[in-house]
């Protein structure tokens, strides 16, 4: 027996037709004779019934021995059903069944499927991820990820981008994280590197001449992980040749109204709201700010530069948020408010509130007039509430206010969770100091081309160096970063040394870059978006690995095939290899 349809795909039309239909059974029920099955695929779910009346015995028997996850195939005939199921697409028919194949056997599940999604806790999900995935959810979102994936494909293959596949095996790629090594066999002691993006494929397909490349891209970052980060993601790679910043911000926004509208039925407004990155650090306290609601940072330092409150007069920068409505919050919800900010790395979180335009309570008697009014003028509250405030350097204020801001976001429910609010980045700074390692590194990577009026006299303030550089945010998710890049060898060696790297390094690392760019290499730029992170939001996740096939657990390891796992000695000898137990 062929199946003629899916478990999804019968209506009321279809009454009367005979059908073969193949599936899982997803629930069984014998009410006093009567039979029923529900027949699930990755199309939907059908009821079956086989009525002791009109249905011989040996195939009665059979259906009888059914049970969850059983994979069958039945026929019959499509029947109206007297009360429809309104929870079912299929709910308004039924299949009266007069055979049926038991085409396999399931052992007992290890978990149930409720209201579309696997009722385990997430380590049994992943062990049993190929059960998981049958599952409603899984399949819902898997969907939504192939049909970004395909309107991406078609958008940018119509505006004349091609996809080209780069190596997996190659030699480190520097993106900030740690690499995943792979032993080579003929080279005993040296080693591939899996590519953390394709960052420099790319641009050496521009100095091949491709014009307009884009790759779904695999990439591996062994980094911790996190729930919007996983050290195995995927990319969707575009790199241009001769591009203006417009042209990658252009080109990005029609992507994205296109797939949203693709893959989510949501029309986007374009082209998106830009911010400074210093307006995006001033404002809401981090470079990726989620713009579905206000509540901005708000700087009080110059106002309280001699105030009577020490902890203010002494700090570098002091901001606050004021926060309608939580004038009643109690001294240990505050207090809870207060460790969070000690956690972020603050001193504290002094508050005062704000009640019929007047202070109370928290610092208020630490505070003169002057700086009452410098408060309560900057808060522009429109009812009671209550104002927090850190006193730090600049980079722990905004640390603690961003990360409170975006809390409170959440448990205030200050944003409609419908609501899709992009926004690009620009103007990042080329350079940052790390302070540990006594060292300025990229802000983004060493390949970046600085603002044309920085490109000259470059060294002069590092700190000051504006790059052509931008990343795309959605609600308060990086999805995307892109820069236009340097693409002569002289100075793409200059930033290689800025970056406190000597000749001997640069050539072993990246001489063949440097040699390729002396062969016409084109002004080139381009951009990456995390489709993982895109297919989150759209599917209304709170972490990548649910719409991920197999993801890696939190602890990066893989559940269901005990991976890592240790090698045959054999094997490792192959590879010159020895293993130091830890
Ligand atoms: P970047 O390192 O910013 O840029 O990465 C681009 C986008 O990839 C996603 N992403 C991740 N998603 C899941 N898990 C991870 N571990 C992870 N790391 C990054 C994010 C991020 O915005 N070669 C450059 C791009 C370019 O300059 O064109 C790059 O890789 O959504
Ligand atoms: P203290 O004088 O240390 O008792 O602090 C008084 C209030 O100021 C408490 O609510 C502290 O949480 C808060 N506080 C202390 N240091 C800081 C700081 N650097 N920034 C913001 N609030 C602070």
């Amino acid at each position: 027996m062929n199946r003629t349809n899916t478990c999804g795909e019968l209506r009321k039309s279809d009454s009367g037709k005979y059908v073969v239909l193949s599936g899982w059974v997803h629930k069984y029920r014998n009410l006093g004779g009567l039979i029923f099955l529900d027949l699930r695929d990755r199309y939907g779910i059908t009821q079956v019934m086989f009525d002791p009346k009109n249905t011989a015995d040996n195939v009665l028997k059979t259906a009888d021995l059914c049970r969850n996850e059983y994979v069958v195939t039945v026929s019959g005939s499509v029947q109206i059903k007297p009360e429809p199921n309104k929870n079912l697409a299929t709910g308004e028919i039924e299949i009266a069944a007069d055979g049926i194949i038991i085409e396999n056997e399931s052992t007992t599940p290890p978990f149930n499927f409720l209201n579309g999604k696997s009722d385990a806790k997430e380590e049994v999900r992943l062990q049993y991820r190929y059960l998981d995935l049958r599952s409603e959810k899984m399949t819902s979102n898997l969907l939504v990820r192939h049909k970004v994936c395909m309107s991406i494909r078609n958008y940018l293959s119509e505006k004349g981008f091609i996809e080209i596949e780069t190596p997996t095996f190659s030699k480190s790629t520097p993106e900030g994280a740690r690499d995943y090594l792979v032993p080579s066999r003929l080279y005993p002691g040296q080693f591939f590197a899996l590519p953390q993006s394709p960052q420099i494929y790319k641009q050496l397909l521009m100095v091949g001449g491709q014009d307009k490349y884009f790759q779904i891209a695999r990439c591996y970052r062994d980094e911790d992980s996190r729930k919007d980060r996983q050290p195995e993601f995927t990319q969707i790679d575009i790199e241009k040749s001769f591009p203006t910043e417009e042209d990658i911000f252009s080109l990005t926004e029609g992507m994205f109204a296109a797939l949203m509208n693709e893959a989510a039925g949501t029309e986007i407004k374009i082209p998106f709201e830009r911010l400074s990155y210093k307006t995006a650090m001033e404002e809401y306290g981090v470079d990726k700010p989620d713009l579905r609601f206000g509540l901005k940072l708000k700087n009080i330092t110059e106002a309280t530069r001699n105030s009577g409150f020490s902890v203010f007069a002494n700090a570098q920068c002091v901001k606050f948020l004021a926060v309608e409505g939580l004038e009643n919050l109690s001294r240990k919800q505050i207090g809870e408010y207060e460790d969070y900010a000690k956690h972020l790395g603050g001193k504290g979180l002094a508050f005062i509130k704000l009640i019929g335009g007047k202070p109370d309570g928290g610092i208020t008697k630490f505070l003169n007039e002057a700086e009452i009014n410098a408060i309560t003028s900057k808060a522009e509250l429109s009812k009671d509430g209550i104002v927090f405030f850190a006193a730090d350097s600049e980079l722990i204020s905004n640390k603690v206010l961003g990360a409170l801001r975006n809390r409170l976001g959440d448990e205030l429910n200050l944003y409609d969770r419908n609501v899709f609010k992009f926004c690009w980045i620009v103007d990042f700074p080329m350079f940052e100091f790390n302070p540990d390692e006594n060292r300025w590194q990229a802000m983004h990577h060493m390949f970046t081309m600085p603002k044309v009026e920085f490109i000259e006299n470059i060294e002069d303030d590092l700190a000051a160096v504006i790059g052509q550089l931008y990343d795309l945010v959605l609600n308060g998710v990086e999805l995307a970063s892109g820069s236009i890049r340097i693409h002569k060898s002289d100075y793409q060696k200059k930033i290689f040394k800025i970056l406190g790297m000597n000749d001997a390094e640069i050539d072993n690392k990246f001489g063949f870059l440097l040699n390729a760019f002396k062969y016409g290499a084109p002004p080139h730029g381009g951009i990456a978006a995390g489709i993982d992170r895109i297919v989150q939001i759209l599917c209304g996740e709170d972490s990548i690995r649910e719409v991920m096939a197999f993801p890696k657990s939190k602890n990066q390891n893989c559940l269901m095939m005990n991976a890592p796992s240790e090698v045959d000695k054999s094997q490792l000898d192959e590879l010159g290899i020895e293993v130091k137990k830890k």
